[in-house]
């Protein structure tokens, strides 16, 4: 069903697509009962799939990586398709239109798509306003260990919790600089970002490794990951209670896949965030040795493996179509070998020390499975959710229950 829709969806422009769908969803899930329906359809509850990661409480561990909700307008639409988690932006501090289009193509011989976006998003004010008002009417987060696990919205009133169908959505805030923040002032725009979005959400990313915004990646060498890092743990403890700790500090290695629990899990008092970093895959060993030594050093609570790359190399599309593109990141297919491989290499390095969410090529419940097992905690779909539809989610549970 979904292939025939897609096939008709793919005649269009991708970014039209992308609003045109979100939207129906929206509409959809205004009227109750048909919201009811897709919840029924899309979504699966399985106590086998739930899992505790950094402190919190995800009901299965597929979530949807960053750039797609930038904006995080469609939080209750993809809670509805089944969704554990929503990586909402990258969001930047100031609102910035990206880069001009067309900017997102598909390639569908190699379920792949590249894109140069360019961190188009609504600024971080608009948005930390929009999620306060989502997590005031649906309420949401689950902190383990927390008093109540019905936890009050931040900022609602006393009584608004009334009525309120409390939702389980973990949502992770991904953050950026400005086009036009120079990479020495970047630690300051993700301070921004950082503190605005601090109460709204249940963990945050940060992203060095997005290709569509000039020279963001070179923030990925380790003294300018040192300072912005640092920087946002030093914010982190300052509105919390104190510095996040190891439990089980003896552990050694994680079970690969073990869905229940990560023993090396860092504990964040209620109102401090974990704070991971998302790298892309086009580093080398080296770089990855350097981020893996800061990661352990500096008490990092984990890392998102991988962005997309600016790689274009084994592509079945033809050569001139792929350069008619032009610059971007691709994913897809194409990035789930080598996502893999630095999941793996960096579970293998450290024995499991550093929790992985992983992101790259995932369209089945056996590619989340291979990503599990070679070290990740989490999953997230963005390109695999384009070519598979909106059963996804359930599609990779029913695989991981069995
Ligand atoms: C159109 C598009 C926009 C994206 N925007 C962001 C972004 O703003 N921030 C980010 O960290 N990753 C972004 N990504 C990367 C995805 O979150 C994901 O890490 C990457 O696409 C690899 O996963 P996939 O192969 O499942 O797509 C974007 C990906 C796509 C396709």
């Amino acid at each position: 069903m979904y292939k025939l829709l897609r096939s008709f969806l793919f005649f269009f422009d991708p970014e039209k697509v992308h609003y045109f769908s979100m939207n129906a969803l929206r509409i959809i899930c205004k009227i109750p009962f048909l919201k009811k329906m897709l919840t029924a359809r899309f979504s699966m509850s399985n106590t086998q799939l739930e899992k505790d990661f950094l402190g919190i409480h995800f009901k299965n561990p597929v979530g949807l990586g960053a750039g797609f909700d930038k904006n995080a307008c469609y939080l209750t639409e993809l809670e509805a398709l089944g969704f554990g988690a929503v990586e909402i932006g990258t969001v930047t501090p100031r609102p910035q239109d990206g880069n001009d289009k067309p900017r997102l193509f598909r390639l569908p011989k190699d379920k792949a798509l590249i894109n140069r976006m360019g961190f188009n998003n609504d600024g971080v004010e608009v948005i930390a306003g929009r999620l306060k008002k989502w997590k005031e009417q649906n309420g949401g987060s689950s902190i383990v260990n927390s008093e109540s696990s019905i936890r009050k919205s931040p900022g609602s009133e006393p009584n608004s919790t009334f009525n309120i169908q409390h939702s389980k959505l973990i949502i992770g805030g991904n953050i950026g600089k400005n086009k036009v923040t120079p990479n020495e002032d970047a630690w300051k725009d993700y301070g921004i970002c950082f503190k605005a979005l601090h109460p709204y959400v249940d963990y945050f990313v940060v992203n060095v490794s997005s290709p569509n915004t000039p020279g963001l990646r070179a923030l990925q060498e380790k003294e300018s990951l040192r300072k912005i890092l640092t920087n946002l743990q030093g914010i982190n403890a300052s509105m919390g209670n104190g510095e996040s700790s190891i439990v089980n500090s003896e552990s050694s290695m994680v079970e690969p896949g073990d869905l229940k629990s990560h023993s090396s899990l860092p504990v964040h008092s209620a109102r401090q965030k974990p704070i991971l970093l998302k790298i892309a895959p086009d580093l080398t060993q080296e770089q990855i040795d350097d981020v893996i030594a800061l990661a352990l050093e500096i008490k990092l609570d984990g890392l998102v493996a991988t962005n997309t790359t600016i790689s274009r190399e084994g592509l079945l599309t033809d050569k001139q179509s792929v350069e008619q593109m032009g610059a971007g990141g691709l994913s897809g297919l194409p990035v789930q070998q080598r996502s893999t491989e630095i999941v793996q290499y960096i579970y293998q390095k450290t024995n499991g020390q550093i929790p992985i969410i992983a992101s790259g090529g995932i369209f089945t419940g056996a590619d989340a499975k291979e990503k599990l097992a070679a070290g990740a905690s989490l999953v997230q779909v963005w390109t695999g959710f384009i070519y598979e539809g909106p059963a996804i989610v359930k599609n990779i549970c029913s695989y991981l229950a069995k």
